[in-house]
């Protein structure tokens, strides 16, 4: 039997996921840790804690020789970095829920723990309460990974959920998702996509071994949606999800995007609602599966880091078995996609080259088309497409590739 290590942990952040953690510890049963010090950045905040539990210098905390685990929960990625990295250089194990952080410095803090001898766990950055990481990690080790696809971002799939249910504006839906406290400080990462795209990329890592550096993903968001788009979507008995996707093209190969996507009623993420999260993986062997959980929120990420924080007392740390297997080793973008366009201009329209097209409207005050685009010229347009008035929704509907 594995020897539990004794944990004195420094954490940083006492936001919405910090104090949700704090709650956590408080009720877990089994698992007790010393939370020794926390470091906030704001001394006026009033706090639901005495103050002497706070410090306002992260050094008190990366300096403190008596602790030996650092949980990272704040919202500045810049700031986290130099956190991370400080604790692992000291030492000092790391748990993050940091995904913006940990997608762009991905390969640098892999590298990192290995060359410090730490361990760095970060399963709260990926789904919040769906212990998808670890799933990937142990489960489907050896596994022919096909594809795995989800809603991976609580606030858009909470707009999502209240626009379509109570046909309110996005503004509105977009405002409650805020006070709930699921959104990112900078609620445009949320409705853009780049959450889900942060996401995407962690999960890409241990799903295929591939540290794809975020850029390279297409990722178009929820900003543009308009109530005609919702209207037809419910005609047709559809619910609008944002879905990333990552998936082999060949034995070698896979792609990846974050797209909207059409989701009929016999699909499982169908009833993923509100601030919920849902990933289904395709595989040889497992054939289907679906995950579902909370993906936001302050005690639904608390628990993934108090499992964290719990399994690195046993000494566990990821192995990257699909890194070291070694078998992906090719990205690609040359992938064709079914969409549907909303849109304005002709010239508009012109822009993303169609190459099928099964359905097209038109009328004075809308238009829209389906039919066939590449991956390659989404990509190409990405930093269009935030300003013209169209809006993408993959159709997901027939595998054209
Ligand atoms: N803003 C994120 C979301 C929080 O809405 O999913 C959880 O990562």
């Amino acid at each position: 039997m594995t020897t539990r290590q004794k944990l004195r942990i420094g954490l940083f952040g006492y936001g919405v996921v910090g104090q949700g953690l704090h709650d956590v510890l408080n009720s877990s049963c089994g698992f007790k840790a010393d939370i020794v010090r926390i470091c906030v950045k704001d001394p006026l905040k009033k706090r639901r804690i005495p103050m002497e539990h706070f410090t306002f210098n992260r050094n008190d905390i990366l300096n403190d020789d008596s602790i030996n685990l650092v949980v990272e929960l704040i919202n500045d990625p810049d700031a986290a970095y130099e956190i991370v990295t400080g604790a692992m250089k000291r030492g000092k194990h790391v748990v993050s829920a940091n995904k913006t952080m940990i997608a762009n410095h991905f390969r640098e803090l892999v590298e990192m723990q290995t060359k410090y001898n730490v361990s760095f766990l970060y399963e709260a950055s990926a789904g919040a309460s769906i212990p998808i990481i670890r799933n990937l990690e142990e489960y489907y080790d050896n596994e022919l990974l096909h594809s795995l696809r989800g809603i991976l971002n609580g606030s858009t799939n909470y707009i999502l959920t209240k626009m379509h249910n109570e046909n309110i504006p996005f503004s509105q839906a977009l405002n409650e998702a805020i006070e709930l406290g699921y959104a990112e400080k900078d609620p445009s990462l949320d409705i853009d996509g780049f959450d889900a795209k942060f996401k995407l990329c962690i999960i890409t890592c241990h799903a295929y071994g591939l540290f794809l550096e975020p850029e390279e993903v297409f990722h178009y968001g929820i900003r543009n949606i308009s109530k005609f788009d919702i209207r037809y979507a419910k005609e047709k008995g559809f619910k609008i999800k944002l879905v990333p996707y990552v998936g082999k093209t060949n034995d070698n190969t896979i792609t990846s995007y974050v797209l909207p996507r059409f989701i009929s009623s016999d699909k499982y993420l169908y009833n993923v609602d509100y601030e919920y999260n849902g990933i289904i993986t395709e595989a040889a062997f497992a054939d289907k599966q679906f995950f579902s959980g909370k993906g936001a929120g302050g005690h639904a990420t608390g628990s993934a880091v108090l499992s964290d924080i719990s399994a690195l007392s046993y000494g566990y740390r990821y192995e990257y078995k699909k890194y070291l297997q070694g078998t992906v080793t090719n990205y690609t973008r040359d992938f064709r996609i079914e969409i549907y366009l909303r849109y304005k201009n002709e010239n508009d329209r012109e822009l993303f080259n169609f190459e099928e097209i099964s359905e097209q409207y038109h009328s004075n005050t809308c238009n829209y088309v389906i039919g066939v685009v590449n991956l390659s010229r989404l990509y190409e347009l990405r930093h269009k497409l935030p300003d013209m008035d169209v809006f993408i929704i993959n159709t997901g509907r027939k595998d054209i590739n």
